[in-house]
């Protein structure tokens, strides 16, 4: 029976209708789903961490608004995205523990550190640039609530990197010393960037079934080449030049990139990158602080429930 209606399931999938959390779905379909979206909302709140660091340090009120309400819509989308992820039947607290024990994966890009205000720019350029290139064709995947959800993260995504390429924009035009520090800043930021859409496709254990679930619209090679493309011409407008001596244009228009390290991305995800520690111990500590918000809404959840019914 259930290869029956697991068949039915994939030709609803091939129909382009939209599952949702009622419908009867393969148990490796929720699996998969519950560990991308919540791997997606960590990665948000946990993003907050590398720029939240330049809050009290931004250079004008003007920056320090915009910072502070980028910080706070990253907070916003982990917390959309954790509710799309409860919808498939795991509570948050469950998934917040597995981050908290360093058990569930994060996106390594929020391992690195923010050293000048330039990374707060090019997190912005590049990072949500990035994020947007591999969350737009989520909207159109195939879980409603995680495809629902990416609409409006993509609308703030799409605000953070115009924030981001402006102060680029400002720091490249600026002294000397400015502008080297935007170069300073791409030349860090880069490969790691690169490293963001995962895998090569070779190595992508759940790139075939997440395409063919519609989960996934692009692999994570299309998706890296697509954002190479579009950044490469970018990078010439502020006049930087990208840590890729060997890039070169094809006759397809293509930039072709060199060999990324990929052991260094090994290394960030088995704990080892130059922030990881810290981060959880970061996350660890606002989540201990926070206990009695949690304890006071509960009680007064209860005290509700309680005067309701009498
Ligand atoms: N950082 C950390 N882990 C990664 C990364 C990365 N940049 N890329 C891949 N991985 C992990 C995968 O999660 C998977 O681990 P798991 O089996 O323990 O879950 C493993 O490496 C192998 O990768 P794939 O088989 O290619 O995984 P998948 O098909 O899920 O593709 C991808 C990875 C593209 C990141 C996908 O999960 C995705 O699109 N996620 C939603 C977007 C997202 O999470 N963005 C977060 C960063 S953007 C932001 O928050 C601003």
């Amino acid at each position: 029976e259930d290869a029956a209606r697991a068949a039915e399931f994939q030709a609803r999938i091939d129909q382009d209708e939209r599952i949702e959390p009622n419908d009867w779905m393969p148990a490796a379909y929720r699996k998969t789903l519950t560990r991308q979206i919540s791997q997606h909302a960590h990665s948000e709140i946990v993003g907050m961490l590398p720029e939240g660091n330049w809050i009290t340090r931004a250079p004008s009120l003007r920056r320090k608004a915009a910072l502070l309400a980028k910080v706070q819509d990253e907070c916003g989308h982990g917390l959309y995205l954790y509710a799309a992820a409860e919808t498939l039947g795991t509570s948050r607290e469950e998934l917040v523990d597995a981050m908290l024990a360093g058990k569930a994966k994060y996106s390594s890009i929020f391992n690195y550190p923010t050293l000048t205000w330039a990374d707060i720019g090019t997190i912005g350029w590049l990072v949500d640039g990035a994020a947007i290139m591999n969350q737009i064709p989520l909207c159109r995947c195939s879980y409603g609530p995680y495809a629902r959800a990416m609409i409006r993260v993509c609308k703030e995504e799409s605000f953070h990197q115009r924030q981001g390429f402006e102060i680029m924009v400002t720091l490249c035009r600026g002294t000397a010393e400015q502008k080297a520090m935007a170069q300073n800043a791409l030349d860090r930021w880069w490969w790691p960037v690169l490293m963001m859409f995962g895998p090569p496709d070779q190595a992508s254990q759940h790139g075939d079934t997440s395409t063919r679930w519609k989960i996934k619209r692009f692999s994570n090679d299309e998706l890296r080449q697509k954002f190479v493309d579009a950044t490469v011409p970018q990078a010439q407008f502020l006049g930087l030049t990208i840590p890729d001596p060997g890039m070169k244009q094809n006759e397809n228009g293509n930039w072709e990139y060199s060999p990324i390290d990929w052991e260094e991305f090994k290394q960030v995800l088995a704990g080892n990158g130059p922030c990881n520690r810290d981060r959880l111990a970061a996350r660890r500590k606002a989540h201990e602080e926070g206990a009695w918000v949690r304890e006071a809404a509960m009680a007064y959840a209860e005290k509700r429930k309680s005067r309701q019914l009498a």
